[in-house]
């Protein structure tokens, strides 16, 4: 069949106005950090799950490539596309139902965008476990394509934990239902599992039941300062145990980027309430129902903790401005990206490992770049650093210099997680940026497997080629 048969196909099943090419397509931006025009075929848009596996069917028999868009805010290129495939956009499948607040669930289509569903859970006086930075533009399809992790894993688990149920269109176009509202229910394989964390490899997520949590409104924040490693991982410990359960979050600053984003001369930065030059950073909050329990459980957690010297320095926040400035300080990686270039990582490892391993890295990486930064931060209880890597910037560097500069650094920061039993990838996939170094974290017989799996659910290979895996 040639493409122009297979459009004007996909135009009866969802309507002309939802299959865009040309201007249409080139006028949207590659990513949400890569203004340049959108590369594809053309973008179709179903409404819902019975026009996707009308759509998928006719692919199928076209033997035309699919790759499924959400929010496009991935940092692994799981999202690029060819100018002959066919991008499948969620954007339309953006319905929320109304939540079940006795049965804690919500069903919503992929394409909602995270903050919406956040905001609708909040509604129902219930809360989504699922937060990150990208909030605004993400969808929840993308957050369990991809398992997104984010900033209260520690306390609620990943994606992976927050579904209760998928509706997934296979690549032939069947219609795999399994939404699940229960939190047992162990009737043979959970095929769900197979679709979190694919990256849009296996099937198009187009629906999904998530699991819902009580409300938290009751917040305490503080900023800690350390001046050695050993002092934040027997902080953890410490709140871990003493807070009984209500630690919410654990995010770990190294110095550079605290004092990056706090630098009084950038336009945009954070206030410091701290000193800036303090070895490690960490903003710790509690979250619970009741504001006094859990200002002063917190509190009384702090000062033991300050009086055996498990740290050095904290404040704990008075207000929610002060809140806000102190999360800016953690969030605002827009300056440190700024660095050209700048190779930015996502990786797991021991939490007992990480000073060691950084300081391996910062090693390395100085034999071939003297003025080299290393912007280290990241969700500790999780194990995960991110790392952003930035050479100093050099005199008429072009791509392939780049490019050159980015394999390098990435095999110093990749290659000693194998030993470690670490991971190249904590939270955001492998994409294409990371399948060369899958290898490091999985073994010969996993990969495999997940050959073997692709294989038999996408036999002719049309859903997001040669994303993850060969
Ligand atoms: C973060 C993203 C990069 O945690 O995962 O900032
Ligand atoms: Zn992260």
């Amino acid at each position: 069949m040639d493409r122009d048969t297979l459009f004007s196909q996909l135009a009866q099943i969802v309507g002309p106005e939802h299959v865009l090419t040309g201007a249409e397509v080139t006028t949207r931006a590659t990513h949400f950090w890569d203004p340049s025009p959108l590369t594809a075929a053309a973008i179709v848009r179903p409404a819902d799950t019975a026009q996707t596996a009308a759509v998928l069917k006719a692919c199928h028999e076209a033997g035309q490539v699919v790759v499924t868009h959400g929010g496009v805010t991935g940092l692994v290129n799981g999202h690029i596309s060819t100018s002959n495939d066919l991008v499948l956009s969620t954007e339309r499948m953006n319905g929320i139902e109304a939540v079940d607040v006795t049965g804690r669930t919500v069903c919503v289509g992929a394409g909602a965008v995270l903050q919406n569903v956040q905001q609708a859970a909040e509604k129902a006086g219930l809360q989504l476990a699922i937060d990150l930075g990208a909030r605004g533009s993400c969808t929840i399809g993308g957050n369990i394509s991809t398992n997104a992790g984010g900033l209260s894993v520690l306390r609620y688990g990943m994606t992976r934990e927050q579904v209760l149920g998928l509706e997934v269109v296979l690549a032939d176009g069947t219609v795999l239902s399994s939404l699940n509202r229960m939190m047992k229910n162990n009737a043979g394989y959970d095929l769900k599992q197979l679709f979190i964390g694919s990256e849009g490899t296996l099937g198009v997520i187009t629906r999904a039941v998530l699991r819902l949590r009580p409300a938290t409104p009751a917040v305490a924040t503080a900023l800690l300062a350390f001046d050695h490693f050993e002092q934040v991982t027997r902080t953890l410990t410490h709140l871990s145990h003493s807070l009984n359960g209500t630690l919410d979050a654990f995010e770990v600053i190294w110095q550079p980027f605290y004092a990056l984003n706090t630098n009084p001369e950038h336009e945009g930065s954070s206030q410091s309430p701290l000193p800036r030059d303090h070895t490690v950073y960490a903003i710790v909050e509690s979250r619970g129902t009741d504001p006094d329990d859990i200002a002063s459980n917190f509190e009384l957690a702090l000062g033991s903790a300050l009086e055996d010297e498990l740290m050095t320095d904290a404040v704990i926040v008075q207000s929610e401005r002060e809140r806000q400035n102190i999360w800016h300080i953690r969030e605002h990686i827009d300056r440190a990206l700024q660095h050209d270039p700048v190779f930015v990582y996502d990786i797991s490892l021991p939490i007992t490992d990480m000073q060691g391993y950084i300081d391996n890295v910062t090693a390395e990486l100085q034999l071939r770049w003297p003025e080299v930064i290393l912007y280290v931060y990241g969700h500790l209880a999780d194990g995960n650093l991110h790392v952003l890597v930035a050479p100093p910037a050099a005199e008429g560097l072009d791509e392939q210099d780049k490019a050159r500069w980015h394999e390098y650094s990435n095999q110093l920061i990749y290659q000693p997680l194998q030993s470690l039993g670490g991971s190249v990838s904590a939270e955001h996939g492998i994409g294409l940026s990371k399948k060369p170094y899958l290898a490091l974290s999985r073994s010969a017989a996993e990969i495999s497997l997940m050959q073997c799996l692709k294989h038999s659910l996408d036999p002719s290979g049309i859903l997001n080629p040669g994303k993850v895996i060969d």
